[in-house]
């Protein structure tokens, strides 16, 4: 099947901000694919086709894009949303955890548009929407591999356009700040707590915790990713939420003392 409606391709849409981007999309006049893992367990989305797929799977990846080129003969936007969180101070997360956040948050999404990208470029349209976080250009401490994860992708997101820009596609990013989902229950504790850690990890998790239970709603979220998809002439970044946008302009002005101070003010951290 061949459609005139534009396809979008969101990652992780069973739950939080992915679930609520697949929604918008359909607002926005998309045909949505959204996936999950075992999309047999995830309630159906009004107009939303679900997809089982697995980023960390290279024959997952393959077989899902493969399956939405052949029945939609295109895919005009991927969201790449699907992405873990992972506690602990860095001395407690093994290089195995470490690994196994960069597979999902960055090689995933590299698996993803390497598949996608030829059928973008076949048709010499397209947008990649990456969806980094605040923790794309901020430390935090207590988080460290996955605020990696995240300034990996930023960097290579941002690479990537200038590649494909040529090709008539455009790779963006979406950076969200704290926002009510389940990520914070679904992020990896720590492999190998250490007790000299214990105290400061309590504190930052209950900081953490608080800021995601204030945060913003996904759908603030799934609103700027709808602009980046949309706009005719998109911005290479979009910070979600009022949040996200001071504290990139907290990141960009203020004096590197500051700034440390800050966070380390933010996290409850001594001096
Ligand atoms: N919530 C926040 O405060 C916040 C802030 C900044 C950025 N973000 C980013 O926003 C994105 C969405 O997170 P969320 O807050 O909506 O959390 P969430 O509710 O835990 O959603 C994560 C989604 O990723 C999917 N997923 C996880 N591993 C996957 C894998 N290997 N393959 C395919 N899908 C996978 C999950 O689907 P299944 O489990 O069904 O497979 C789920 O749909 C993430 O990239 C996250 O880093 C979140």
């Amino acid at each position: 099947m061949t459609t005139d409606r534009p396809v979008a391709l969101v990652t992780g849409a069973s739950s939080g901000i992915g679930k609520e981007t697949a929604l918008a999309l359909v607002a926005a006049g998309f045909h949505v694919v959204g996936t999950g893992r075992d999309t047999s367990r995830v309630t159906p989305l009004e107009g939303v086709t679900l997809l089982d797929l697995d980023v960390v799977s290279d024959a997952s990846v393959t077989a899902a894009v493969q399956e939405v080129s052949e029945r939609f003969g295109r895919i005009d936007v991927l969201v790449n949303n699907a992405g873990v969180g992972s506690m602990g101070a860095a001395e407690e997360t093994s290089v195995a955890q470490a690994q196994a956040v960069f597979d999902t948050n960055v090689f995933g999404v590299m698996r993803m548009v390497n598949e996608v990208l030829p059928h973008m470029r076949a048709r010499r349209g397209g947008r990649i929407i990456n969806i980094s976080s605040v923790l794309g250009f901020l430390p935090q401490p207590y988080m460290a591999a996955y605020a990696a994860s995240k300034h990996a992708i930023e960097g290579y997101t941002e690479s990537l356009d200038h590649e494909v820009r040529d090709h008539g596609v455009r790779a963006l990013i979406v950076e969200p700040a704290y926002t009510r989902t389940g990520f914070e229950a679904n992020s990896a504790k720590p492999e190998i707590p250490l007790h000299v850690y214990a105290k400061q990890r309590q504190t930052v998790d209950r900081v953490m915790a608080e800021a995601v239970r204030g945060g913003d709603a996904p759908a603030i979220v799934a609103k700027a990713i709808v602009a980046a998809a949309t706009a005719p002439k998109p911005k290479p970044r979009y910070t979600a939420g009022p949040l996200a946008g001071r504290a990139r302009v907290l990141r960009r002005l203020a004096p590197a003392a500051v700034f440390d101070k800050q966070i380390r003010k933010m996290n409850r951290l001594a001096g």
